[in-house]
């Protein structure tokens, strides 16, 4: 059987997984780009539920091609402060670990003096981070991410150049933080009209850099509420529906306790800390909220009303104890979800880390007081819980974790009709996992020596998944999220073209 990819467009033109047609193959290679799947092998799987399309690629070497992965959230200038936050939370975070290593990305004006570099040039520290850390997705998988990068204009564009040059589908966002009562003065634009003219630049880059955005694209990233002054805020917005289509969008919101509270405090006049960037039209269809642990229902609502996207980010909400985000009740209330890594609040550059957790943080949620007083609190206004409450609603599946970070993100980036599964007419973004081989060794002398008692041995398991013979399709996928790395990330593809081979 095989796959056929346009070399034209990257799109999936169709598949034929009975066939086996060489001479057919041959004929198409001029203009088309295939994926040869072992031929013994004709059948897909179907998760049915959740619609994710896995095609059993070749059954021996039990391999298979998935979807590429979509983090919707994730800061390319903090990588080097992986596993580095201690027992922080998330404003103290921002200030002992985060504004300083991303401070590094740009130059200050005393450290030009006396010194032969211009201020628009980057560090080279700068230039190697990004490259490690577009090569370092892409291993693990990830086919398109939505970037936050630093205030600095040419370390951002630098990191679209990379991403295009190694061929990985990207959002770059030059984030705006311009208010001086929250920003450092070490790390903050000078002005609103700095902040709007400097993502302006950024946005030229880029559409000159990929003029029909055919794989990277501006996202406005007005940072968070707190780093914000009203007018960045209102210019940011107007900016966005300048352009048709309108620019992307993200930030975060209601992450942590005492961020909110902040937010109330900088904003009195607001309702809400989602009505701040609805106020200022930035809460649109293309718009990535990141967090949302702690949306209220009539935040929700308005979030819902808008189809603004949430990414989440569960490794970050435990590492930083920003809380458990109700991921059931954003299904429930029709909002469109995404995972994202959250680096470096987040410890891990991997999608797959973010599926896993995704389904424990899930299993937690029903047994938290917040979430049991929240229950009571809707028995008590409306003489029943919206949807019955238990512990087994909020569970998210593997197969409904594994949508959130294929199909959910695809959606969240306002390319659901593209990315995210094996459609005909969808873009080939694909990963191929290795899970690794099992041997029978009836006939070894060991098993012999053991009266057969030992008659199957794995062999050649890849990484740290191992397989016996017995499992199902389905319980070989349930293992690679649970035991998977990127050891098994074999290789990859963006838009048709090889950009990841394990070596
Ligand atoms: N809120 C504002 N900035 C950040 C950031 O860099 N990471 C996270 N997790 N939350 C933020
Ligand atoms: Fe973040």
């Amino acid at each position: 059987g095989a796959l056929w990819v346009s070399t034209a467009d990257g799109r999936i033109k169709g598949s034929d997984w009975q066939a086996h047609d060489d001479q057919g193959f041959r004929a198409l290679m001029s203009r088309m780009n295939w994926i040869d799947v072992d031929a013994s092998t004709t059948n897909g799987f179907h998760v049915e539920e959740i619609k994710v399309k896995i095609v059993r690629a070749s059954e021996g070497r039990n391999e298979f091609f998935f979807p590429g992965f979509i983090d919707t959230h994730i800061h390319a200038p903090q990588f080097p402060n992986v596993g580095l936050f201690g027992s922080s939370t998330l404003l103290d975070w921002l200030e002992k670990y985060t504004f300083p290593v991303e401070s590094k990305f740009g130059f200050q004006a005393d450290q030009l003096q006396g010194k032969n570099t211009l201020p628009e040039s980057t560090p080279a520290s700068a230039l190697r981070i990004y490259d490690q850390v577009v090569a370092r997705t892409l291993s693990h998988g990830t086919t398109c991410a939505s970037y936050f990068a630093t205030i600095h204009v040419p370390a951002t564009n630098a990191l679209a150049a990379l991403c295009h040059s190694r061929g990985q589908r990207a959002f770059i966002g030059r984030v705006c933080m311009d208010n001086p009562d929250f920003c450092p003065s070490y790390y903050k634009d000078i002005s609103a009209e700095d902040s709007l003219s400097a993502s302006r630049s950024t946005i030229d880059y880029i559409h000159r850099l990929d003029p029909k955005g055919v794989l990277v694209k501006p996202i406005l990233t007005p940072r968070f509420a707190p780093t914000c002054t009203r007018a960045a805020l209102e210019g940011l917005g107007k900016m966005a529906a300048e352009f048709n289509p309108p620019l992307h969008i993200q930030t975060h919101i209601s992450e942590n306790t005492n961020e909110i509270a902040l937010v109330k405090e900088l904003f009195p006049e607001a309702d809400s800390y989602a009505a701040v960037y609805d106020r200022y039209d930035l809460l649109t269809k293309r718009t990535i909220l990141a967090h949302a642990v702690h949306l209220t229902p009539e935040e929700r609502q308005l979030v819902r009303q808008r189809d603004a996207k949430i990414s989440h980010c569960p490794a970050s909400n435990s590492a930083l104890g920003s809380g458990i985000a109700p991921v059931r009740t954003f299904l429930d209330d029709g909002i469109k979800v995404g995972l994202g890594t959250d680096v470096s609040g987040g410890y891990s550059p991997s999608i797959l880390e973010a599926v896993r957790q995704t389904c424990l943080v899930s299993r937690l949620l029903g047994h938290t007081a917040s979430f049991k007083q929240s229950k009571t609190e809707q028995v008590q206004e409306n003489g029943h819980a919206d949807k019955k409450p238990s512990l087994d609603r909020e569970k998210l599946s593997v197969e409904e974790s594994l949508y959130l970070a294929t199909r959910g993100g695809a959606a969240v980036v306002d390319m659901a009709a593209d990315l995210g599964g094996f459609d005909e007419g969808m873009i080939w973004d694909a990963q191929l996992i290795e899970l690794g081989s099992v041997q029978d060794v009836t006939q070894s002398p060991l098993s012999q020596q053991n009266n057969g008692v030992c008659s199957l041995i794995k062999s050649g398991p890849v990484g740290n998944v191992d397989l016996f013979e017995t499992e199902t399709w389905e319980e070989k996928i349930h293992k690679w999220v649970w035991s998977g790395d990127d050891r098994n990330v074999k290789a990859v593809w963006v838009g048709g073209r090889l950009v990841h081979s394990r070596s």
